[in-house]
């Protein structure tokens, strides 16, 4: 083992319940992120992990079930046979059906055994990685169980988006979950969060003192936001048809990132604070009233998705969309925020770009003759993860011509190459540890689900007939189809073009791409 971060506290031992134990995300994302965070010395040396699911295992078949996906995703220690047998040892495994109270009798019995195995203090963290149907269902059943309750330990609980599938589905989850488990012990997870990049725009902006007196109306020009990614849905269809790009990546992972890019400083680094300067930017997204759907958004789809396993004949759901909002404050009045999401573009890319306004007066003139060259600073969130600025600079020589060029920080030069932990490692230690500061509170949740539910609202009526005359055949966006390997359909473009923009990606090289 190595050293656990130094000055970060280790978490307490603590019995780890995995709902949902033998699908995906645990083999790929949960398991991986335990083992690497066990063999770098960052678990306490007891702790036990329960892996609850129907699939018919005993504790060997469950660890070696999980042992190709660590093998294959951990970020450290890929081949090590002896340090996968070392974490194997605190693998169990626990059958049983989700809604079978018998089920959780047994499971209480064997987290009784292990708490006193690793002397936890009954210190119990719940994570919910089953199908969302099934939330409630896991949810009811361990309050029945009593499985909620503290005692001289916690009992917290970590629930995978989506978290609903719009605001009443939210709301009642929500409710669902208050009637068994207090705020404070509910982890809502949006793995953005858990990514250094994310959480490296609040140390940007609020431990530099150059940069935050600009971060306003009277110097930002426009902010976008790109999450693109290269694959398209895969084996994902059944999921994605019924969601499609607004549910599975605008109401968590965009809104995460536009409320960490606008918000206001919060008075500490706190759970509480923090998400209350986070509420307060999306109380201010201006809500987009129906007709105001198709100037303000763009929706695609690509060319082969309907001929993708799983989707329904003639689907109509969204696969790539772009949306202008503005945020109503004093520092982001009439200020466009774009954002934009689809698959199969040219590239993964996440980045977050805030273009400032040009020179109010031009003394120089542009090498080549272009027309206006702001500057603009990118989050480079993944891949090349780090900062980077353009700005002008004289070309050397007679004259005073200006050309643009790029100041660049990467975590992986600065830092190397494996320093950057996967999200789920610094989010289960979080939570381990009892802070909720990168994970989303209920009031969160649903006034992001405020925001999404006009848009989706807007975009099936478009997909139904509707009257002549009704707005919805005059004002809907169209579905319009991308190929692969493009930025989205032209529409995406126009949507910037019309204001004299266009969708600026700072983190590639243009030969990157
Ligand atoms: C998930 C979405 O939340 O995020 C997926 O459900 C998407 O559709 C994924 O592919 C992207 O995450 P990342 O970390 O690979 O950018």
């Amino acid at each position: 083992m190595t050293n656990s971060t130094p000055g970060v506290p280790l978490p307490p031992p603590t019995t780890i319940v995995i709902f949902g134990a033998s699908g995906d995300l645990t083999q790929r994302k949960l398991i991986p992120a335990l083992y690497t965070l066990d063999v770098e010395g960052r678990l306490p040396a007891q702790y036990a992990v329960i892996g609850v699911a129907r699939s018919d295992f005993d504790d060997a078949a469950f660890r070696d079930h999980l042992k190709a996906g660590a093998m294959e995703h951990a970020r450290v220690r890929r081949g090590d046979e002896a340090a996968w047998e070392r974490f194997a040892g605190h693998l169990h495994y626990c059958r049983g059906a989700y809604d079978d109270p018998a089920a959780y009798v047994a499971l209480a019995g064997q987290i009784a055994e292990m708490d006193a195995l690793c002397a936890t203090c009954g210190n119990h963290l719940f994570y919910l990685a089953t199908p969302p149907q099934l939330y409630p269902v896991v949810v009811a059943q361990l309050g029945a169980a009593g499985l909620n309750r503290r005692g001289d330990g916690f009992s917290r609980i970590i629930i995978e988006k989506p978290f609903g599938n719009d605001l009443a589905g939210g709301q009642a989850l929500n409710q669902q979950v208050h009637e068994v488990f207090d705020e404070s012990q509910v982890y809502r997870i949006d793995h953005y969060l858990g990514k250094e990049t994310v959480q490296n725009t609040l140390v940007f902006r609020f431990g530099n003192a150059i940069f935050e007196p600009l971060w306003n109306r009277n110097y930002v020009d426009h902010v976008q936001i790109t999450v693109a990614e290269e694959v398209g849905v895969g084996g994902r269809a059944g999921y994605y048809d019924a969601a499609g790009v607004l549910r599975d990546v605008f109401q968590n992972h965009l809104l995460q990132l536009l409320t960490l890019t606008a918000m206001e400083p919060p008075a500490a680094f706190s759970a509480k604070f923090l998400r209350d300067e986070k509420v307060k930017v999306l109380q201010a997204i201006r809500p987009m009233r129906p007709e105001e759907v198709v100037a303000n958004t763009v929706r695609g789809q690509y060319r082969t998705y309907r001929d993708e396993t799983g989707v329904a004949p003639g689907s109509t759901t969204a696969t790539f969309a772009a949306a202008r909002l503005f945020v109503d404050n004093w520092r982001w009045q009439g200020v466009p925020f774009y954002l934009r999401s689809g698959k199969l573009m040219p590239a993964k890319v996440t980045e977050i770009t805030v273009q400032f306004k040009d020179v109010p007066h031009k003394l120089f003139p542009a090498a080549g003759g272009e027309g206006p060259r702001p500057n603009f600073l990118s989050f480079c969130i993944q891949p090349n993860e780090g900062v980077h600025l353009r700005f002008e600079t004289k070309v050397p020589g007679a004259g005073m011509r200006m050309r643009s060029v790029e100041m660049d920080f990467q975590f992986g030069e600065e830092f190397g190459a494996a320093a950057l932990p996967d999200a789920y490692e610094r989010l289960i230690l979080d939570a381990l540890a009892g802070d909720a500061s990168l994970f989303a509170r209920a009031d969160e949740i649903e006034l992001s689900w405020q925001i999404v539910d006009p848009i989706q609202a807007g975009w099936d009526a478009a997909a139904r007939p509707a009257p002549t005359g009704d707005w919805r055949t005059e004002t809907a966006p169209p579905l319009e189809f991308y190929e692969k390997g493009t930025w989205g359909p032209p529409a995406a473009d126009r949507l910037l073009r019309q204001s004299g923009r266009h969708w600026r990606l700072g983190c590639f090289k243009t030969t990157d791409l």
